[in-house]
């Protein structure tokens, strides 16, 4: 089995030191930077914009997995695409999914589509064979540090059976509330991402620690 991706969020992180927390989970061995863009309108919380993405990308090497949660999403593709590998986008606020997965592949970035914990696996289907990435939110987005939602693993494990059904090799990324607690329990249902907010970025260890503490957990 490929070794589970973590993704740490850098939501949680001190702003104020963000280089020194972006270069400390790179020290640490993770393998991806989960980058939650927020406009205060597709949730309640703003956070920020490609300018900061653009200055992270000088100064470290992992890959970015940028998750857009703002409405429109297919207008700020272009501004986000310059500094990241993946661009996520969310259903609830793509009439146009394919159009928008589209725009993703031709700025050559791979493609991610987010769903909320209310919303169905059926509006992804027909989009499956179109993406390198879905994204089950455990929580509703809009901050960190929530309690993961577990019925929502049950969704992870249905849609790992029908990527495993269409042959697909699109990774399956969970996002909200993963500890160390519940990661076996995120492999077991058949994510091949977890991003890791407060559970990497918090006052309680170091981020090399808290790394380490999840890796031991999933094994
Ligand atoms: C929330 C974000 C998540 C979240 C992860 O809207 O999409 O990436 O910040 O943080 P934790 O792991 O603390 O839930
Ligand atoms: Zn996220």
């Amino acid at each position: 089995m490929p070794q589970i991706k973590l993704a740490p969020s850098i939501l949680t992180a001190d702003f104020a030191r963000l280089a020194d927390e972006v270069r400390s989970a790179e020290a640490a061995g993770v393998d991806l930077l989960h980058l939650d863009v927020m406009d205060g309108r597709f949730v309640p919380n703003i956070t920020f914009g490609p300018a900061l993405v653009r200055s992270l990308r000088k100064i470290t090497n992992l890959p970015f997995d940028v998750h857009l949660m703002v409405v429109e999403p297919e207008r700020q593709i272009e501004a986000f695409a310059e500094a990241a590998e993946t661009i996520n986008v969310h259903i609830e606020v793509s009439p146009h999914i394919n159009r928008t997965l589209d725009a993703i592949h031709r700025l050559g970035k791979r493609a991610g589509i987010c769903l909320n914990p209310g919303t169905p696996i059926a509006a992804i289907e027909e989009s499956l064979r179109d993406v390198d990435q879905v994204m089950v939110m455990t929580i509703n987005p809009g901050w960190g540090g929530q309690q993961m939602l577990p019925a929502q693993l049950d969704k992870v494990r249905r849609i790992r059976a029908l990527l495993d059904a269409a042959g697909s090799t699109a990774e399956l990324e969970i996002d909200g509330g993963v500890k160390a607690g519940n990661a076996l329990q995120c492999v077991h249902a058949g994510a091949s991402v977890l991003v890791c907010g407060s559970s990497v970025y918090n006052a309680e260890a170091s981020v090399v620690e808290n790394v380490a503490a999840l890796r031991r957990a999933m094994n």
